[in-house]
């Protein structure tokens, strides 16, 4: 009932993600039929390797697997899966349609105890089976995956599958063992056989047009069981059961090493499943996502209703207030004034530090844009995981492009303030947030290129990151800092005063930092469900697609962030405290501390993470993430205590 329910408000919301153009699906038919409407090879790529024990992910190559032809091309990859490390190659697994095989050979690889370079390649193969590093292929645009059966006679499959297994301590991660025994003591089994399981749907004339007139299929999921196998010879022998376990120490001089590598393919018919939900099995089996959809559902509307009858009380209160102002100018002897009309002649004084708030702001308003096109994208169905990458460059692109609005709101801020140094406000504007996110990440690739990670972004693409910065964004913030500044100073609806009004001591709950530190919670309330999709799909590569959901839920953080900072921003006025400017920024981007915690908290209780390189890393994406959603959920509080102290000023009658 979940899994319909879920679908139906799925759909409801988005467009369902996997009918994409541009992502046809590929006919294959047997090499006899071949022809140009099918292909009859059906190739198999291979992706780097990563594993929850560590943020670093290593490229096939890294690892001394067997390589494909020379002449073999990686397929063109977009600048989103190039940052984010995704590393497609080919592989020399060769694969024909409806051609099943049994023990094939891919290659043979020897080391020898007299060559020192063997050793290392033979240790970085322990390396990576003890820190469980994943296999991650992909066939016909499908990730490989492997499934276990649980429980309710159900399939879980996920994505990848391991490198190798090892035991240690009397523990193994070789998973259910099939006729195959393992020691006690220290071992690593490399999987070196895999068992290829292709599901096709078969052609049908009446379905795919009448131009197909021969016997062919479109391929729905590809399933793969790793093995290891040790085969005592040069022969692939189908029925060998003993396990190959990698020598544990250095390889003496003179002895030497073999592996050999080999697979299976068997293709099997299913005429159940459409080609347009193949994704489906996948995603049903994402960890959680059944079950969770429902709690989503609940804490949005808790939030939902909480925020409504904060915004009820904030209007019949101010509503009486406003009344109570303006009956008090008519009435004969005039009252003495109280509350946040005292501070009116306060309110519009800029504020210190006025131009690095204004630059903060517009690198906000510059994340905020982003955000918001970006899951309008993605909702619409054109970022979805069978579209590799497009999120991410996606995202990059519409950031630089939004370089505009930055520079006009930061510019229109600045002038309010009465600024001057318009240029400083303009360079910083297009220099201080993208220069702290480049920064970061360069740092972060240093450490990734130390360490011969593929997810270190090769020299050409951090030009070309830079390049899209300082040729892009800093001309579109210029643009738009042009216009600002041009437009005429924003009025106030209020004058003020000359002297500042001395703030009447506060008590505890008005006092600027509780007050900061409370206006996060709620906002980080109702985003903390999805943060553990997010981080999930960012760190365990598990695949993220409830864009709907994000999009809702990005709609109701925004609509949190601006209710609570105008209900503090209200509390604060009527304290007499008028310092609202900075006040409103932090109470907001307050969240994002909590969202660091939130990820501290992910590091310690899901992560199995060690060594330090991959902690650094970690925390160093993290930090790049917390500062943009600081700016993001910052601005909203901004601009909603703006607009609302903007309009209160302007009800009442000052004289
Ligand atoms: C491949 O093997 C499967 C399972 O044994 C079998 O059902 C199928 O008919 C075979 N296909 C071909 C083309 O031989």
């Amino acid at each position: 009932m979940n899994r319909i329910n879920f679908l139906i408000l799925f759909n409801f919301i988005c467009v369902d993600s996997f009918y994409l153009p541009g992502l046809a699906p590929v006919n294959f038919c047997k090499k006899s039929d071949e022809s140009d409407t099918c292909k009859s090879e059906v190739q198999l790529f291979v992706n780097r390797l990563n594993t929850e024990e560590s943020v670093i992910p290593y490229e096939y190559n890294h690892f001394d697997f067997c390589l494909a032809d020379e002449t073999a091309k990686s397929p063109v990859e977009n600048l989103g899966q190039v940052v984010f490390g995704e590393r497609i190659r080919p592989s020399p697994y060769k694969i024909q349609f409806m051609k099943n095989e049994t023990c094939k050979i891919v290659c043979r690889k020897t080391y020898s105890g007299d060559n020192a370079k063997d050793n290392l390649l033979l240790s970085k193969l322990r390396k990576g089976i003890s820190l469980n590093y994943q296999h991650h292929w992909i066939v016909d645009n499908m990730p490989v995956t492997t499934c276990v059966s649980s429980e309710h006679n159900s399939q879980y499959c996920s994505t990848g599958f391991q490198m190798g297994c090892y035991s240690r301590n009397g523990k193994h991660n070789c998973g259910k063992l099939e006729g195959q025994s393992i020691t006690q003591q220290e071992a690593y089994y490399i999987h070196n056989h895999v068992d290829l399981f292709i599901t096709y749907h078969s052609g049908a004339k009446e379905e795919w047009g009448n131009k197909l007139n021969y016997k062919g299929g479109r391929i729905i999921a590809v399933k793969a069981k790793a093995k290891s196998i040790d085969y005592k010879g040069s022969e692939c022998r189908p029925d060998a059961s003993e396990m190959l376990s990698l020598p544990i120490k250095k390889l003496e001089k003179g002895s030497s090493f073999e592996i050999l590598y080999t697979y299976s393919v068997t293709f099997i018919e299913n005429n159940d499943v459409k080609w347009s939900s193949r994704w489906d099995y996948i995603l049903e089996s994402m960890p959680h996502t059944n079950i969770q959809w429902f709690s989503i559902l609940n804490s949005l509307v808790i939030v939902l209703f909480l925020s409504g009858m904060v915004a009820m009380i904030l209007l019949r209160t101010l509503h009486k207030d406003i009344a109570r102002y303006n009956q008090i100018d008519n009435g004969e002897d005039a009252q003495e004034e109280f509350g946040w009309k005292l501070v009116h002649g306060d309110v519009f004084r800029p504020p210190r530090k006025g131009m690095l708030l204004s630059v903060l702001l517009g690198s906000g308003v510059q994340v905020f844009c982003m955000t918001l096109v970006t899951l309008v994208f993605a909702c619409l169905g054109f970022l979805s995981p069978a579209n590799r990458g497009a999120l991410m460059t996606n995202a990059m692109m519409l950031y630089v492009m939004m370089g505009s609005p930055a520079g006009y709101v930061s510019a229109r801020i600045y002038k309010s303030f009465g600024g001057e140094k318009w240029k400083s406000n303009i360079l910083l504007t297009s220099m201080l947030a993208p220069g702290i996110v480049f920064g970061l990440f360069f740092i972060m690739n240093l450490v990734l290129w130390a360490k011969e990670s593929s997810a270190a972004v090769p020299f050409s693409t951090l030009l070309i990151l830079l390049a899209l910065w300082l040729l892009v964004s800093v001309p579109m913030n210029f643009g738009g800092a042009f216009f600002g500044f041009r437009q005429r100073r924003l009025e106030h609806p209020v004058r003020t005063n000359q002297i500042p009004r001395l703030i009447p001591e506060q008590s505890i709950y008005t006092q600027p930092i509780p007050g900061i530190v409370m206006g996060g919670v709620l906002p980080f309330g109702c985003i903390f469900i999805q943060l553990f999709f997010i981080l999930n799909s960012i760190w365990s590569s598990q695949m993220y697609y409830m864009f709907g959901f994000l999009l809702l839920v990005f709609i109701i953080l925004v609509i949190t962030c601006a209710e609570t900072t105008v209900l503090l921003c209200y509390f604060h006025l009527c304290a007499e405290d008028y310092h609202w400017w900075w006040r409103s920024f932090l109470t907001s981007g307050f969240t994002a501390v909590y969202l660091f915690w939130y990820c501290c908290h992910y590091f310690f209780t899901k992560l199995q993470i060690e060594d330090a390189a991959s902690g650094f890393l970690y925390f160093g994406y993290t930090l790049i993430m917390v500062f943009l959603f600081n700016l993001l959920t910052g601005t909203i509080g901004f601009f909603a205590c703006f607009w609302f102290i903007r309009k209160i000023y302007s009800v009442v009658k000052v004289d």
